[in-house]
Formats: C-alpha cells, sequence, structure tokens
C-alpha cells in the first residue's frame, strides 16, 4: 500500500518572461532569485531586518525575531503605525497627489481617491472611532460593501490601534454573531447597503438582527452608501456622515508595538466553528509589503487590481496592506462579475487601463464557460502582468488566462498562500521565474516550504506529501484567538516546531511545487492515493468541461471509488457518449486508476463564498445521498437541491 500521494499528471510546456519584461523587472534571473533566497533562508535576519527598514519604524527593533515554536515574534522591540506606513508616508511624498484608489460602484458611479484624501478621510475616522470610545486593542467588526469606507475604516482601526475584524458582506447576521460572540466586539462599522447583482445587499438589516442576540455593541457606525431606508437606534446607531461634520482632518498616530494585534479574521475549517486567526502589525506589514513589490513588481505606473473583496485574507494583505504599504495606485470595484454580463471585468481594465491584474481561478473558470467573446470585445492591451490566487488554477484555465486575457504576453504569477500565513509564500517572481501552467513554482524569501511524507522525511521528486514551511516567517499568524490549544494541534502537531499547511503537494524535479489539494479530500484508490486537483484539471481539459469537482465515494473492492461532478461550457449537452468519452479522457490523461466511477453533469458546483468547491458536501452527498454538515458557508443552497435531483434523477 503505498502511503503518499501520487502524482500522475504531467505538464511540459513552460512559458519564461519576455526579456523586455525581466529587464525592468526587480529580479530579473533566475541566478539572483536563488542568491537572494539563500541569504533568506541561511540569514533570514539580515534579509528581513532589510526589507523591513524600508518601512517608517517610530522605535528601531532591538531583535529581528524570537522563535519558541510556534510562538513568534518579528522585529522585537520595534514600534510603528500601520496606517502611518500606507497612507501619511505617501501623503507626505511626491505621491501626495496620485490616486491610491480608483473606485468603481456596480451601478457605475466613480471616485478617485488620491493619498492626501485617502490620509484626511482616514484620520477623520480615526477621531470619529475615537470620539465614540474605541481604545488600542478594542474588537471592532467591520461588515461593508467593497467600497472605499470599507479600507479606510480597516486603516483607521489599525491608526488607533483597535482591532479589525472584517466580516464579508455576503455573510449572514447568524456568521455575525459568531464572530461577535467569539471576538467579543464591542464596536460595529457598517452601511445602510451595497450593490450586488442591481440589488441592495440588506447590510445595516443583518446587523440589526444580530444585535438582537449578541447585547455588547456600544456603538454602530453606518456609512450611507445606497440611501436605502433603515432603522437607526437612538444612542447606539449613528451615521458616518453626521459624524463626520464633528472632527478634524488631522490625527496624530501614536506608535505601536511591533507585536500589537492588526486583526482576527474568521476561516473556516472544514469542520467545526471558524477560527479567529490573528496578525500582528510590524510582520505582516513588512511581509506584504515584500511580497507585493517583489512579486507584482509594482511601479508608480502600474493601475493594479485584485479582484478580492476586503472580507478576505487576499483583500487584507493585497488590497489594502500590501499596495497602499508600496504606495501603489488600484481600482477597487464593488459589485458581481457578470453585472451587467460577463464584460464587466474587461471593460473595467479598459476603462481604467489596468496593468496588473489579480484574480481567482473560479473567476477564470466562469469566464470560460461565458464565453471568448466577453473579452474579445475589449481592449486589454494595458495589461502587463496576471495574478492567480484561492485555488489550484487547472492547466487549461492558466491556458485560457494567458491567451485570451494576457495576450500571451503577460506572465502569470500563481501565488500560494493562507489566511494563516498572512502573505505569499509560494509564487513565481515575474521577471525570472520559468512557469508552467498549473504550479506555483517557487518558494518566496524566507520561506523555507517542503514536502514531507508521513514519518517527516523529505519527499522525492514528483512524490507526493504535506506542504510544511519549516521556518518562520514575518506575516505568519501568532495564534487562533482565544485558542492556542487549537492553534498547536491544528498546525503544529504533525511534526515538532514546523508548520503543516493542510495542503498535499509534490515538487517536481525544477523544484516546482504543485498543490495536488486539501490533504481531507485526498483520494484512496486500491491503495492509491490520489489528489483531487489532477483529475479535475484532466477533467477541465476537455473542451465541453467548464468545471468539476472530484471526490471519494467507499467502494468494497477498491476502498474509495472515483466520483466526478461536472458543469458544462455554454452549449455543451450532457449525453452518456459524453459521459463515457470523459472517462476515457481521464483514464488516457492520468491512467486507469483515476478512471471515474461516476460522473454527474450539474448545474453548479457547491462552493464557499470564496470561491472554493466544498468537496465535503459532495462527499457526504455521494456517501448518504444527503449533507447533513455544516452547510453556513455554502454560497448558494439551491445548488445542493439541484445535486441532489441529479444523483437520483
Ligand atoms: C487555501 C487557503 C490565500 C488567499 C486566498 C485563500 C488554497 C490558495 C492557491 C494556489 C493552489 C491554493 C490552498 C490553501 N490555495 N492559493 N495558488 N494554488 N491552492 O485563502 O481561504 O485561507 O485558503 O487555498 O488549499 O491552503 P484561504
Amino acid at each position: 500500500m503505498s502511503k503518499n500521494i501520487e502524482s500522475h499528471l504531467e505538464e511540459n510546456r513552460v512559458y519564461t518572461p519576455s526579456e523586455e519584461f525581466s529587464q525592468s523587472a526587480r529580479i530579473s534571473s533566475m541566478s539572483q532569485y536563488r542568491k537572494l533566497y539563500k541569504e533568506s533562508i541561511d540569514k533570514p535576519d539580515v534579509f528581513w531586518a532589510r526589507e523591513a527598514a524600508e518601512l517608517q519604524w517610530q522605535q528601531p527593533w532591538s531583535q529581528v525575531f524570537d522563535w519558541k515554536a510556534p510562538f513568534a515574534k518579528w522585529f522585537v522591540g520595534g514600534k510603528l503605525n500601520v496606517a502611518e506606513n500606507c497612507v501619511d508616508r505617501h501623503a507626505t511624498s511626491s505621491r501626495r497627489n496620485k490616486a491610491a484608489i480608483i473606485f468603481e460602484g456596480e451601478p457605475g458611479d466613480r471616485r478617485v481617491i488620491t493619498y492626501a484624501e485617502l490620509q484626511r478621510e482616514v484620520c477623520k475616522f480615526a477621531n470619529i472611532l475615537e470620539k465614540n470610545g474605541v481604545k488600542s486593542k478594542d474588537r471592532v467588526l467591520i461588515y461593508m460593501p467593497m467600497i472605499p469606507e470599507a479600507a479606510i475604516a480597516m486603516l483607521a482601526c489599525a491608526r488607533i490601534g483597535a482591532v479589525h475584524n472584517v466580516v464579508f458582506g455576503g455573510f449572514s447576521a447568524d456568521s455575525i454573531v459568531d464572530r461577535l460572540e467569539d471576538s467579543g466586539a464591542t464596536y460595529v462599522v457598517t452601511a445602510d447597503g451595497g450593490w450586488r447583482r442591481g440589488k441592495i445587499v440588506p447590510l445595516k438589516e443583518n446587523v440589526d438582527v444580530a444585535l438582537q442576540r449578541y447585547g455588547k455593541v456600544r456603538k454602530v457606525i453606518v456609512h450611507q452608501r445606497c440611501g436605502n431606508e433603515i432603522s437607526m437606534t437612538p444612542s447606539r446607531d449613528v451615521w458616518w456622515h453626521d459624524e463626520a461634520q464633528n472632527v478634524k482632518s488631522t490625527h496624530r498616530a501614536k506608535a505601536f508595538d511591533s507585536e500589537h494585534p492588526l486583526f482576527l479574521l474568521y476561516t473556516s475549517g472544514s469542520t467545526g466553528k471558524p477560527k479567529g486567526i490573528l496578525h500582528t502589525s510590524g510582520g505582516y506589514l513588512t511581509g506584504t509589503y515584500s511580497t507585493f513589490k517583489y512579486i507584482f513588481d509594482i511601479r508608480d505606473t502600474d493601475v493594479y487590481w485584485c479582484t478580492a473583496d476586503v472580507g478576505w485574507i487576499t483583500g487584507h494583505s493585497y488590497i489594502v496592506y500590501g499596495p497602499l504599504a508600496n504606495g501603489a495606485t488600484q481600482v477597487m470595484y464593488e459589485g458581481a462579475p457578470n453585472q451587467p454580463d460577463f464584460g464587466r471585468f474587461w471593460k473595467i481594465i479598459e476603462d481604467h487601463g489596468v496593468s496588473i491584474f489579480y484574480t481567482a481561478p473560479t473567476a477564470i473558470r466562469a469566464f470560460i464557460k461565458a464565453g471568448d467573446h466577453f473579452p474579445a470585445a475589449h481592449d486589454l492591451s494595458s495589461l502587463r502582468l496576471l495574478g492567480s490566487v484561492g485555488e489550484p488554477i487547472n492547466p487549461e484555465a492558466w491556458m485560457w488566462y494567458h491567451r485570451q486575457i494576457g495576450g500571451e504576453r503577460c506572465p502569470i504569477v500563481d501565488t500560494w498562500w493562507q489566511t494563516e500565513t498572512g502573505a505569499i509564500m509560494i509564487s513565481p517572481l515575474p521577471g525570472c521565474t520559468p512557469c508552467k501552467p498549473g504550479t506555483a513554482t517557487l518558494p518566496f524569501f524566507g520561506v523555507d516550504a517542503a514536502i514531507l511524507d508521513e514519518a517527516g522525511n523529505v519527499c522525492k521528486a514528483n512524490e507526493g506529501g504535506k506542504l510544511v514551511i519549516r521556518k518562520p516567517w514575518p506575516s505568519m499568524t501568532r495564534t487562533i484567538y482565544g485558542d492556542k490549544a487549537r492553534f498547536r494541534k491544528t498546525y503544529w502537531s504533525d511534526y515538532s516546531g514546523i508548520y503543516t499547511a493542510g495542503d498535499g503537494a509534490r515538487r517536481d524535479k525544477e523544484g516546482n511545487f504543485w498543490i495536488v489539494g486539501r490533504i481531507d479530500d485526498v483520494l484512496n484508490v486500491s491503495g492509491h492515493r490520489l489528489g483531487t486537483a489532477e483529475v479535475e484539471s484532466a477533467l477541465v481539459a476537455h473542451p465541453a468541461v467548464a468545471e468539476s469537482a472530484v471526490v471519494g465515494r467507499p467502494d468494497e473492492l477498491k476502498g474509495q471509488g472515483v466520483v466526478c461532478f461536472v458543469t458544462l461550457k455554454e452549449g455543451k449537452e450532457s449525453s452518456e457518449a459524453l459521459r463515457r468519452e470523459l472517462r476515457e479522457h481521464v483514464g488516457r490523461t492520468i491512467g486507469a486508476i483515476a478512471k471515474p466511477d461516476d460522473i454527474y453533469f450539474a448545474p453548479a458546483l457547491p462552493k464557499t463564498r470564496s470561491g472554493k468547491i466544498m468537496r465535503r458536501l459532495l462527499k457526504e452527498l455521494v456517501t448518504t445521498g444527503e449533507i447533513s454538515g455544516n452547510i453556513t458557508t455554502l454560497d448558494d443552497a439551491q445548488v445542493i437541491i439541484n445535486l441532489q435531483k441529479c444523483i437520483k434523477p
């Protein structure tokens, strides 16, 4: 019986950046990467001290890091103000009148906010928070649409040392209650509503429902976005714009300890209640600053756009902290990718001259499904660099992104990281790394990534195992809020002093990291352990298939049988012939071992709000015929009802 995860998918297409791109990039050759990487691993204190020194510290640190596994401190003794680094530093430089945020609302309203304006807005809101009694280390729950005020509220919290907890605007009142209770929050910042697919999301109403069940909130500060009717509870609820009338637009930023808590962000484990991932100040800012600078190779002339929501870690690290710490100009978009149709993103790129575009594989697959005519109708020539995050990007989706969006000229940075890691851990550097579609390639500076087998030995090339990080890094989570035991058990109990990410992966002969899926999702077919990503990528490579999810189902003979769910591209029809064809196709691409036992054609796959496929639910469905597990993170409950119909026609 093989204990390791096997790999059967081979990808040989290699793409290297153009000479023009390389020459002007910060890291322009692999030898330069290797040299810096070696330094960052051998002498992390030297490498990270140099990166951190590019930020503004009000008091220098005395020690770069202190590591008592699994608890890290970075830039010990140093003091800084995170908001000052992201805003004031630029507002008092030649970037003063440079656009920080180019905002586009879903209805089409537009606003440009310069660094000088951002400074005034953040200072005003910091004053509003203080006037309403918010103190250092108080937890502030932020439940906002994707509008500049979300970032302003986060930065204002950082400025006064309050700990923000952003809750994605698509979550329900129940999710708000869970997070309020776990974090002990005493303040809420929200909006009357936000625009999504032409409708108003009733944010304030959801907060009201939540606060009927949680009584510790002292004040709710409400931004007016949609003008929808809401009820305001006297003495508890105040309007942002009313408060803004009575505060100054300057605010003196205090220095906080490098290990001062910056934010909590809840991430749903596959089971159990969401974990409050804690990030602190100096190390987190250094990590997001440095990764953003090198991986997106940011320039003052760039227009950067990340399509994530601020409610996810991607929005924290690569909309708010990383880009702003670098003084970047970015687009922020409020709404859905298909409002009014699947051309919206491409129109935004054309209209604002976006040069760096960062999105998720789930979005890319939705665009492929919708059809090539949408991007083809827009001028995307301003783009110079593309990024992907959130899931393994299937090689076929990578190729489509490269051709249809990147015009075959833009490098693609496939960035692997997690809420817990705070910043990107494995990714190409766009000016030098040879890319193969489907791999996040090589570790970033200071990241000692490896793949271990159950016994803790480093796996051989192409042997699958557990993805781990063997050394501390600045932006690592410090703990699960209020639950150190769970922190140790979840991330630090497989191997002593080593961080386990929960992903299965392999390295190819060149050392590239391939994520094969979450460890919990790995299939075991006749003693062969198969990652979900490879079988799914094989299916997505078929011209009729848009998306797929693969799960194991108990099988008397094989241990587990391979069950596949697929959605088809626009205009493709399901049939018995196609089912047979897909089965043969997987057999040819991966091997007979992976040949699906069943293939179901589904109208849609169950996903989390952030777009990850929830294989856990599919596994339960094919095993028991029903879903009894926790579905609070499911995006669309109708999907499950449709799936039940398609497995029992
Ligand atoms: C999990 C973390 C990181 C921000 C968004 C998700 C998967 C993420 C990749 C990638 C393959 C990826 C992993 C990881 N993942 N990026 N480039 N290639 N898998 O943050 O919600 O904390 O999820 O997302 O499984 O463990 P998150």
